[in-house]
């Protein structure tokens, strides 16, 4: 995970490296650090544990004044989050400094080679190895007869270093003799350059670029970028020089921020109506009663041969991919499997030319998702994904796909992205069942619905009021459990996840009729449950679920329709919401668990937007 920043030109670097390194905390909170070009030809180093605005007061009390530098914010992998173990790291006597987001699988050889060579580390992680690494081939290239103001010198130093490393990396490097260079690489961690007015920048993601320059080249696997204020050299491993590919950003800076809201979590949970309605923009085809997808890239006879589909994702999107499975099930009559990302990359399951995979992501960075799906393209199956963010890693690797165009999600917790997903999935379910067997009438039926979802989760937030209330009621509580039926049962799933998130409350989401397999027994007084219990077609199976716990004294708090009499006969609270079809219930009921989770957390004193021990996107194993 972690996030890198990094800038050659005339600004005064520290300003851009901070607020940049603001932009990325939701990669990583655990430490900061920059480091910055010296007009006495030094590298200043400033590290500090925890947040980013530490290391802002550190930089306030000792300031690094310069126009080249390099930064970071890390999520720790390797040695604990301390200032020692923060990055920039420093190679050799101080001739390399670098900072590094990835994971560093043979460090502990290398490690072991370079202090065999004298090299002494300081810190307990993977990157130092990187920085001592280069030193090291930094000092070889020089005895070849390289010379010090050649950038070849310090590239063929870095290209002999990174053959060495196994494993993943995104790579800002600062070299002590070159203080008008930065030297950048890639390897499985995003990185991005920015390109100015005599000026370059390299960031994890554009959001460090946003207001500074919209003009950008997405970094490739195995390319290297030599950024100088008025040059960018490009490089790829195996086929040498390339030309950069730039491309115009149309992100605008007040996505980003906060506005009114005093978290990023908030504002996106209110930011529900306008992000559903975004996904569906454009894409209903009124006269053949169904949707329609730029950008899927394959041919109507290609999707029709489809006879089975998978999901894969992690998270929240997995949770998504859940509801995907019985919506698609449902309108398509297509056999969908949820496959988990991570267990899919290393399974080998029996996969048909006429299996279609899907990629659920909001980043559209998370390693576990992108390597699925690299498994699956290897196998010669269509790469399809459903990603949020523009220009990432699996939205550029896929042969395919569908943008949730829910605009930055920054809050940890995901929200806006779930009911987008499930959105474009309905847009999917809906577009498959025409294909096949689903009548003109039907794709009607469900095109007025979903036009009708934004207007119906305005008033689903009304129900912020009443969550607050249950939440002053509940936030001491040490366990809870989510329970839910078919189209509710991922809700359910999504609930606990995000209470446990933020609140860092135990929490269990359960298909309601499985809870007497053995979570009822966590049942007492002090266990709240969370019945997700619109009216549907198992809401009598639900209202008994209710009876069993309400008979072992568990309080329930129930996410209902309005006027439902039996829900408030037998739980303690009711949030309500509109009424709509069970196939769309998930985009409704999702929104009370957010604010649930939310109004908990923050009675609990909790960092809503980046709670412990998390990142944004976890682009690590
Ligand atoms: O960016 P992705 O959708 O691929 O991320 C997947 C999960 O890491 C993510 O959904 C995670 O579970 C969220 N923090 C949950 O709120």
């Amino acid at each position: 995970m972690c996030g890198i920043v990094g800038y050659v030109g005339h600004r005064e670097v520290t300003d851009f490296l901070v607020e940049g390194l603001h932009r990325l905390e939701y990669r990583g909170y655990d430490s900061a650090g920059v480091a910055v070009m010296q007009p006495d030809g030094l590298i200043a180093v400033r590290k500090k544990a925890g947040r980013v605005e530490a290391l802002a007061g550190a930089l306030e009390s000792q300031p690094a004044g310069g126009s080249v530098g390099i930064g970071h914010t890390r999520w720790a992998t390797h040695g604990p989050a301390n200032d020692i173990n923060a990055h920039p790291h420093v190679g050799g006597q101080g001739e390399v400094v670098l900072v590094h987001n990835g994971v560093i699988e043979n460090y502990s050889q290398l490690r072991a080679q370079l202090q065999g060579l004298g090299y002494v580390f300081k810190s307990a992680t993977d990157t130092e190895v990187v920085a001592h690494l280069v030193a090291h081939h930094l000092e070889e290239q020089v005895k070849l007869g390289g010379t010090i103001d050649d950038n070849k010198t310090y590239l063929r130093a870095v290209e002999a270093s990174l053959r060495k490393l196994k494993g993943t990396y995104g790579l800002a490097i600062l070299f002590r003799e070159r203080p008008d260079m930065i030297i950048a690489a890639r390897n499985g961690s995003p990185l991005v350059v920015g390109v100015g007015d005599n000026e370059h920048y390299i960031a994890s993601d554009p959001s460090p670029l946003v207001g500074y320059t919209d003009q950008v080249v997405f970094l490739a696997d195995h390319e290297i970028a030599v950024l100088t204020a008025d040059r960018l050299d490009l490089r790829h491993r195996d086929t040498g020089r390339l030309s950069p590919s730039v491309q115009t950003l149309n992100q605008v800076s007040t996505e980003i921020e906060k506005g009114d809201f005093e978290h990023y979590m908030l504002k996106e949970i209110f930011e529900q109506p306008q992000t559903i309605e975004n996904a569906m923009r454009g894409r209903f085809d009124e006269d053949e009663a169904t949707a329609k997808f730029g950008g899927l890239n394959l041919t109507p006879q290609q999707l029709r041969r489809i006879d089975r589909i998978v999901l894969t994702a992690c998270g929240t999107s997995w949770h998504a991919a859940l509801v995907g499975e019985y919506l698609i099930e449902e309108f398509a009559r297509v056999p969908v499997e949820v496959e988990y990302a991570s267990e899919l990359r290393y399974r080998n399951p029996p996969l048909s030319d006429r299996t279609a995979v899907f990629a659920i992501t909001q980043s559209g960075e998370t390693a576990d998702t992108l390597a699925a799906m690299r498994e699956c393209k290897r196998k010669g199956l269509p790469s399809l994904a459903i990603c949020n963010t523009v220009g990432s890693t699996i939205a550029r690797e896929a042969d395919g796909g569908v943008y949730l165009h829910a605009g930055p999600e920054i809050g940890v917790a995901s929200t806006k992205a779930f009911t987008s997903q499930v959105t474009v999935l309905a847009l999917l379910a809906l577009y498959f069942g025409r294909m096949r067997h689903l009548s003109f009438q039907a794709g009607k039926r469900l095109i007025g619905h979903l036009k009708a979802m934004p207007e119906v989760v305005s008033r689903t937030l009304e129900c912020h009021e009443s969550v607050k209330e249950v939440a002053q009621r509940y936030h001491e509580a040490t366990n809870f459990l989510y329970l839910g039926r078919l189209y509710n049962f991922p809700v359910a799933l999504e609930g606990a996840l995000k209470l446990k998130e933020i609140s860092y409350i135990h929490a269990e989401g359960y298909p309601a009729a499985e809870m007497k397999h053995g979570p009822i027994a966590l049942i007492d007084e002090h266990t709240p449950s969370v019945f997700v219990v619109p009216r549907s077609g198992v809401y009598d199976k639900v209202i008994s679920n209710m009876e069993e716990i309400r008979a072992r004294k568990g309080p329930i708090i129930a996410i209902a329709c309005e006027e439902d009499d039996n829900v408030a006969a037998l739980a303690d609270h009711v949030i309500t919401v509109p009424s709509v079809d069970d196939y769309l219930q998930p985009i409704v009921t999702s929104i009370p668990l957010q604010l649930l989770a939310y109004e908990i957390a923050l009675l609990r004193g909790c960092n809503v937007d980046r709670p412990r021990n998390l990142a944004k996107s976890v682009t690590v194993e």
